[in-house]
């Protein structure tokens, strides 16, 4: 049941207003002031550092928790993509915590990788969607997500369920260490939970996101630009992008642009820059100021102050609302989905069944 929508990705991207409040309730102590985690439970002060290993979309949201758990918890974080991590068959040593993250929970790399760490790893953890899932049945701890059943093949709610999840996990490794107070941390949950109505207001940009992924729908190729934490969700959003639109779209660290991918700009790219008004955001701007300077073709997702700030050269803005930099990742990811959706609905893709693609990677 698609809910009155067209397809079933247009019904997940508007549920995640919800599944994001499900999943931050269920990890909420009751006076709203901790992070709770089920049973066993973890030690955070005992980690030495996290190992975390996915594939796809769930790899993306990995690349974006380790920014959370070093900048905020200080706990050194590895990310490997599985397939790569299973046959390097890196050292992994007692006091390493491993953390695998699964929507479906069977993904046959993600399972070999996870089956490498037994036994060598203090203890395994996952982030899944699928409780019974064969992932989740060989973890020491489970950290479900809530998001509900995903059936369209381009993951969108259970990329912003994971992350709010390993934020929250991030939040508890922060108070445990003593690395933010008690104030700080009840802050950051009291952003989080005005998360699902700011999500509400960025899904109300649809007409404004439709109209510029029919400009989008007629290139060839698309760049996205994000810095800090936006660089997981530049390289998230080009994923999407691909998948269900066929178009080819690659993400850049911005600072790594004049390192060569610069060399592709010209009028016909357009390049999508991801960067709310944060203190990465001058150097942002510098970068586009550099496509700006070839005639590239810019998309700027910032919120209001970053609007006035970045000046008028751009194709166009979208304005989100202003959130706690911590959040951004979940709610860029609301435009980055909705902008892949739209470009797909525009060039007449099977939204839902993508060509060549698997809701589950059962096999290598
Ligand atoms: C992207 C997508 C895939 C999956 C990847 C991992 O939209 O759906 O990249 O994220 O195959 O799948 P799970 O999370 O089930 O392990």
């Amino acid at each position: 049941d698609k809910g009155g929508h067209k397809h079933f990705m247009a019904k997940e991207i508007a549920e995640q207003p919800t599944v994001i409040g499900d999943a931050i309730q269920h990890y909420l102590s009751s006076n709203g002031n901790s992070v709770v985690l089920p049973d066993p439970g973890l030690d955070f002060t005992k980690i030495e550092r996290l190992t975390m290993v996915a594939c796809g979309t769930a790899y993306y949201a990995c690349v974006t928790a380790k920014y959370w758990f070093e900048q905020l918890a200080g706990i050194p974080v590895e990310v490997d993509v599985a397939s790569e991590f299973r046959y390097r068959e890196p050292p992994v040593t007692k006091g390493t915590v491993a953390v695998f993250v699964s929507q479906s929970g069977e993904t046959a790399d993600t399972l070999a990788a996870l089956r490498f760490c037994e036994g060598k790893a203090e203890q395994i953890v996952s982030v899944v969607n699928v409780p019974e899932s064969s992932i989740a049945r060989e973890s020491d701890l489970v950290l479900p997500i809530f998001a509900g059943t995903e059936i369209g093949v381009a993951s969108t709610k259970a990329f912003t369920c994971q992350l709010t999840v390993l934020l929250m996990m991030a939040l508890k490794a922060a108070s445990e260490r003593g690395v933010m107070s008690k104030d700080e941390i009840q802050g950051k949950l009291s952003a989080l939970r005005s998360m699902p109505g700011i999500l509400n207001a960025a899904l109300g940009l649809q007409d404004p996101l439709r109209a510029v992924s029919r400009k989008l729908a007629e290139a060839r190729d698309i760049l996205f630009l994000g810095r800090g934490v936006m660089y997981p969700l530049a390289m998230e959003a080009a994923l999407k992008l691909k998948e269900i639109s066929y178009i080819h779209a690659e993400a850049y660290a911005s600072g790594e642009l004049k390192h060569g991918p610069i060399a592709l700009i010209d009028e016909h790219v357009p390049v999508i820059v991801l960067a709310p008004r944060d203190r990465l955001f001058d150097k942002t701007v510098s970068n586009m100021q550099e496509v700006l300077a070839r005639s590239g073709q810019v998309l700027l997702i910032t919120d209001q102050e970053g609007a006035v700030e970045s000046g008028e050269d751009v194709w166009e803005t979208i304005v989100l609302p202003e959130v706690d930099p911590i959040l951004s990742p979940i709610l860029y990811a609301i435009p980055a989905q909705l902008l892949a959706y739209y470009t797909a609905v525009a060039k007449g893709t099977d939204v839902d069944q993508p060509r060549n693609l698997a809701k589950s990677v059962t096999v290598e």
